[in-house]
């Protein structure tokens, strides 16, 4: 359907959600309009007409169903965290909140799963099952406050995925309303699945486009006792990148291998309460790289020979973390990397990926780009992915070159990645702000191929639209 044929929110509607949800669940004041309009990604404020905050499944399908007979257009929001505008209701309409779908609602120790709603905080489930020895290691640098069903509509990743894989690697099951109200399962709390079409991996990082994930089935592993955390300062970032590659072809595979540029780390240690290290002044990229595993001893050992593999690079004094709460300190640095960035400019955020071996060359392009174009960028990311995040600040730049030639830039840039054989977004997801790309990494075909499937789930377009293809 057009877009020009959604429905307004009319004082019926609200009548109808107030009944089913409750009045305290329909809010339309403009805090709350305004306050679900953004979420973390740049600036930009599009808010809904109404937000509803459903508590279980049949709510979810009541409201869907009606929205779906009466054309109104439907965003669902988890924390607001994402970064690609996902959650940014552009057409207006209702904002379905899942932070009253918070139950972690089972986890079964006999087979190493969790079954939980979509609105439980990332870290809490992870403590949650680490009280009984399990792990769940997609760990997004939001893992504080952004939501698993958020993690879900992005397929998330995080530092951990060098060793043990992104969110999709994990999700056996899901729970899903369907626009039309009708509640299915994508597939079985199984290991193995060799029935059907994948509907699960489908639904995993379609970005709130084709229903509404009510529950959660997701594989656990058994905790690792020990982990070893080193940060190791490069005085060139291309031998930084180049040194990924090489630890990964020793045979080690590290639980985390996050590479920062100098103006990234300056940016965090600026921003940070108590900075764990200093500077130097020949400084220019550094490596977090941890190591975990089963047996201190050998960990002890692996980490030897990462250190011996890394002295024939041009590297500072490394700093190996003596305790957790050094652990912590040097975490916080890099997580705090993307809110650092925020503070200090305005920017805007690329989430590239690219064979792992590919990374020194897309760091020396994206430099050399900032020359040409005029711009500075913080990059830094999961290295051992070859997933690196591109902040491009705008500090001195012109609006109207910011506004103009920026996009070219990025284009060029996306086109380079594409090139080295990789694509425009790791972790991040398309949205709102990253879909006029999505021509450089598909072709028409291809794009043409999802827009059907979409077509497929939501033939009323009322799922999250003007998202993911472009205009
Ligand atoms: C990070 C987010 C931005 O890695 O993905 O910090
Ligand atoms: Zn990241």
């Amino acid at each position: 359907m057009l877009n020009s044929a959604y429905k307004k929110v009319s004082r019926e509607d609200l009548q109808f959600f107030q009944l089913t949800l409750g009045e305290g669940n329909v809010l339309i004041d403009g805090d709350s309009l305004n306050s679900h309009g953004r979420d973390e990604t740049e600036d930009i404020l599009c808010p809904p007409e109404v937000v509803l905050i459903p508590a279980d499944s049949g709510q979810v399908s009541a409201i869907l169903a009606y929205c779906n007979e009466n054309f109104i257009p439907v965003t669902i929001r988890g924390a607001g965290t994402g970064l690609s505008g996902g959650a940014i209701p552009v057409f207006g309409g209702a904002c379905i909140s899942t932070k009253k779908l918070n139950r972690i609602l089972q986890i079964d120790e006999d087979n190493f799963q969790v079954t939980t709603e979509p609105g439980v905080v990332t870290e809490v489930l992870q403590n949650a099952v680490r009280e009984k020895g399990l792990f769940y290691p997609p760990d997004p640098a939001s893992k504080g406050s952004c939501f698993i069903g958020g993690n879900i509509a992005e397929n998330s990743g995080g530092p951990k995925a060098v060793k043990y894989g992104v969110v999709s690697d994990y999700v056996l099951n899901l729970e899903l309303v369907l626009p039309n109200g009708k509640i299915i399962n994508t597939g079985a709390n199984v290991l193995k699945n060799a029935t059907g079409y994948n509907l699960t991996q489908l639904i995993v990082g379609s970005e709130g486009t084709l229903g509404f994930v009510t529950k959660i089935t997701l594989k656990l592993i058994p905790h690792p006792k020990f982990d070893k955390l080193l940060l190791v300062p490069f005085k060139d970032a291309v031998k930084a990148a180049e040194a990924v590659a090489e630890i990964a072809k020793s045979g080690i595979t590290p639980s985390g291998l996050e590479f920062m540029d100098r103006d990234a780390v300056d940016l965090a240690l600026r921003y940070s309460e108590e900075p764990p290290f200093s500077l130097e002044a020949d400084e220019e990229a550094f490596l977090l790289i941890e190591l975990d595993g089963n047996k201190n001893a050998e960990l002890d050992e692996t980490l030897e020979s990462v250190y011996l593999l890394l002295q024939k690079y041009p590297v500072g004094e490394v700093l190996f973390a003596e305790n957790s709460v050094e652990k912590e300190r040097l975490w916080k640095i890099r997580r705090g990397i993307g809110e650092a960035v925020k503070r200090k400019s305005v920017y805007k955020e690329e989430d590239t990926v690219v064979p792992r071996f590919h990374l020194p060359e897309l760091l020396r392009f994206t430099k050399s780009l900032g020359k040409k174009y005029g711009f500075s960028s913080a990059c830094y990311g999961h290295a051992g992915d070859g997933n690196l995040h591109i902040n491009i600040l705008k500090n001195d730049l012109s609006d109207d070159k910011w506004k103009h030639e920026l996009p070219i830039a990025i284009r060029e840039l996306f086109s380079e990645v594409k090139r080295l054989g990789g694509t425009i977004s790791g972790e991040h997801g398309i949205g709102l702000v990253q879909k006029e790309f999505m021509d450089i990494v598909f072709s028409p075909i291809e794009l043409q191929l999802m827009r059907n499937i979409k077509k497929v789930f939501d033939p009323n377009n009322i799922m999250n639209p003007g998202k993911i293809f472009p205009d």
